[in-house]
């Protein structure tokens, strides 16, 4: 484990139910005048951008809403030349990760110039962006308070991410209310994607005390609620335990960082076109089992923050408990428990272990040694037994 840790820290945030009424009050306190609101077309259809619009009437306001959901690099550039063209002093994120990461590069780029492709990496960004709000509607990515965001490179089939300080928000606002209306199955499976962050973050070789807390504590809300979030949408109180899980597992791993379920789920996005959670869903039970060795007394944690009783076990069956527990969660809620049933063919092994160790971010924290082999391993038992 390193000794010296550092938390990204977040600059302002707002939450509860019905915060989103204070948008009004956060843009004259960044006193912009001129707004973009970036979203989809997804977002479009449930009237979300048309009420913050309609909220912010005392101020210039147009929407974007070419998002397109795992953001191709190409489609963030068409972002940054509309908001070159027509000048603005404050773009704000509104939906899942898709408009929130192209909100996030949207604004380095109409600073600094150049294309998205030139900030890939870590910190390559020179001078900050345009003052930014992001507004979550779905519950998974967190990424309305971490420095990074992740872009589809489709001509290399791939997915690459840019990590900057200048990626953080302004403000983020929090206001379970708009999560309302998602469908279970996108519930579903951006919860995992949380849970995913929550689970990796705490095994990680860069988890520290604090991300450890909010670790923790997204699991035990993730583990109480998701079920809930998914099969009564309506119930507020859910929605927002699964929308603050998602906010502390982003705070976690912000920080401590993901580890190869995140490393893998990039190479199947970018092969096979598959949605980020529901890749991080069916992969992670099979990495957890892979890691198991490396960070047993960690996993025994999991276990008990999901709701396993452990009493009287050893440390290696508490552990197991984790994954017997995440397995039955994703069960509950409707997550194929195969990368095959996702339409991906085993001859495909190779190429997607091949890309994953190109992912060194997540190489890194990971608790266990990652040699293509092991990620050959771990796919192999990711399909259904033949
Ligand atoms: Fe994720």
């Amino acid at each position: 484990m390193q000794t010296t840790t550092v938390f990204n820290n977040i600059n302002r945030l707002v939450q509860g139910r019905g915060c989103l009424s204070g948008l009004p009050a956060e843009v004259e306190r960044l006193g912009a005048k001129r707004i973009l609101v970036i979203t989809d077309p997804g977002l479009m259809q449930t009237g979300i951008p048309t009420r913050v619009a309609k909220l912010l009437s005392g101020f210039e306001v147009v929407i974007y809403s070419d998002v397109e959901s795992d953001p191709s690099v190409e489609s963030v550039d068409a972002c940054a030349q509309f908001v070159k063209d027509n000048g603005f002093d404050l773009l704000i994120g509104l939906g899942g990760g898709s408009p929130i990461d192209t909100a996030k590069c949207v604004s380095i780029l109409a600073t600094n110039g150049g294309k998205t492709e030139d900030y890939l990496g870590i910190e390559k960004v020179p001078k900050p962006g345009l003052p930014k709000i992001f507004i979550p509607t779905t519950a998974g990515t967190g990424s309305e308070v971490t420095n990074v965001a992740v872009l589809s490179l489709k001509a290399l089939h791939t997915k690459k991410g840019i990590v900057s300080r200048y990626l953080v928000a302004d403000v983020a606002m929090l206001d379970a209310e708009l999560t309302l209306g998602l469908p279970g199955h996108i519930t579903a499976a951006t919860g995992m994607d949380a849970l995913t962050h929550a689970i990796e973050a705490y095994v990680s070789r860069f988890a520290q005390p604090l991300t450890d807390h909010f670790a923790l504590d997204a699991i035990t809300r993730l583990g109480r609620s998701l079920r809930t979030a998914v099969h009564f949408g309506a119930n507020i109180e859910a929605r927002e335990d699964v929308l603050t899980a998602s906010l502390y597992a982003g705070l976690a791993f912000g920080s401590a960082a993901t580890g190869m379920v995140h490393g893998l789920a990039m190479p199947l996005g970018g092969l096979y076109n598959i949605p980020h959670g529901i890749a991080n869903a069916v992969l992670l039970p099979h990495v957890m089992k892979f890691n198991l060795v490396a960070a047993t007394r960690r996993f025994g944690d999991v276990a008990r923050a999901l709701g396993e009783t452990t009493e009287g076990l050893s440390e290696r069956a508490a552990a197991e408990r984790a994954i017997a527990a995440v397995i039955s969660l994703s069960e509950d809620i409707g997550i194929p428990k195969y990368v095959d049933q996702l339409g991906i063919p085993r001859k495909g092994i190779p190429a997607i272990a091949k890309d994953g160790m190109t992912n060194s971010r997540q190489i890194l924290p990971n608790p266990r040694d990652v040699t293509y082999e092991g990620l050959v391993g771990i796919l192999n038992e990711a399909f259904s037994p033949e």
